[in-house]
């Protein structure tokens, strides 16, 4: 039987970390995965996380089983920090495997719901999305959203695709932080969209994972609040691996706000039958370590001071390769990536040129041009700088 399993292509992102391990240059530079890194270039567990733990070791008394849809108090704190306020009435929710299993669950949410759905999702996106709707058999359609000429978002473009969208469509949307490309809508420009989704009742899907990176905690889920509050049905996965570093604790929270009570109370029994088809019980320990921290004055004030010192390395950094850019190049046609938010920003280099800054000066990023900022410190961002205008990008 296993023998008839055909190979699998690798995950692109996935792989650049085991070539960068391999790769055994001095000063080679890995700006691949999503992950953030401080200047010494680890992944640090965050302080309010240790204490965290720490008090959850000190004070737990069994390991039983949680609910199906997770703890209550880590989906309460959970929405009140995506939300701000929340429509209790409207509100359902369930505890996932990270921001992953939260996009897959609402995806199937959503083709239980309606079966002959079509997702519209952007060109580009996060390329595990596209993996997940072709391994569900899931229709999908691209949006044109990246502006290959100015690296920012093609506007016009983007809602005369989203208007296409039909009734119970879903139009799957980065709440900030756009992976891969770094390029984002403005608040106008949500409220624009908004009115292509009321006018088509399409359903939007946010993906919220980079909450706090671009421009704050509050401010990165500004839209997704304005979604909220202006539309009948709305989706949100939500991811705690990046903003409270919790990666590997596989942290994150589906959301799904419905028009009546009723819908509601149909939406959390289908999200928590979704959750025990899949996999039973969602992994606790993440959950609790965000809802200890969530719920403490003094652990949220640290942990939200130590995510502002992470923001704004990554801006300084934003502005420090911008500046670089523009001395070598002696133009301002790199100034995009001080514009662009969030951990990635997409060069639009070709696959060749990608290919040369790995094979040449060991700087590994993925084959459609997108870097993880975060990979950087203050020494590479030079380095980096000149093998860009090396390979003539
Ligand atoms: C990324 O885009 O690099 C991250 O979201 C990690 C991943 O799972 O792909």
């Amino acid at each position: 039987m296993l023998s008839n399993l055909q190979p699998q292509a690798p995950d692109k992102i996935l792989m650049l970390i085991e070539e960068f391990k391999a790769d055994t240059r001095q000063g080679k530079i890995d700006l691949g995965v999503g992950v953030y890194k401080d200047p010494e270039g680890v992944t640090p567990v965050m302080r309010a996380v240790k204490a965290a733990e720490q008090r959850i070791w000190e004070t737990q008394t069994t390991k039983a089983y949680t609910g199906l849809a997770g703890e209550p108090e880590y989906r309460s704190a959970m929405a009140k920090m995506v939300l701000a306020e929340v429509p209790a009435d409207r509100l359902a929710s369930v505890a996932t495997v990270g921001g992953t299993g939260a996009i897959r669950q609402a995806l199937e949410l959503a083709r239980m719901a309606h079966p002959g759905l079509t997702v519209h999702v952007s060109d580009p996106t996060w390329p595990n999305h596209l993996s997940i709707m072709k391994f569900m058999g899931l229709p999908y359609v691209e949006y044109r959203y990246f502006d290959v000429a100015t690296r920012g978002v093609d506007f016009e473009a983007m809602k005369q695709d989203i208007a296409r969208a039909k009734k119970g469509d879903i139009v799957l949307l980065h709440g900030c932080c756009h992976n891969p490309t770094g390029a984002n809508l403005t608040l106008d420009q949500w409220r624009e969209v908004i009115d292509i989704l009321q006018t088509t009742g399409a359903v939007p899907l946010i993906d919220l994972a980079y909450q706090g990176f671009g421009d704050g905690l509050d401010a990165d889920a500004e839209a997704t609040r304005l979604v909220a509050q202006s539309l009948p049905e709305v989706l949100i996965a939500a991811s705690c691996s990046k903003n409270f570093g919790i990666y590997r604790e596989r942290t994150g929270i589906l959301i799904a706000l419905a028009e009546t009570t009723q819908a509601r109370d149909l939406a959390q029994g289908a999200m928590a039958y979704l959750n025990r088809q899949n996999y039973s019980f969602p992994p606790d320990h993440g959950a609790r370590i965000v809802q200890t921290i969530l719920t403490d004055d003094a652990l949220r004030a640290d942990w939200a001071a130590e995510l502002e010192e992470v923001r704004n390395t990554m801006l300084g950094l934003r502005d420090q390769l911008a500046a670089e850019l523009r001395q070598l190049s002696g133009s301002d046609r790199f100034d995009f990536i001080a514009h662009h938010r969030g951990m990635f920003s997409r060069l639009g280099a070709t696959p060749e040129q990608v290919q040369q800054l790995k094979s040449e000066a060991a700087i590994y990023m993925v084959g459609d041009s997108r870097l993880n900022i975060a990979g950087l410190n203050q020494h590479t961002v030079p380095v980096l700088a000149r093998a860009i205008i090396d390979a003539g990008i």
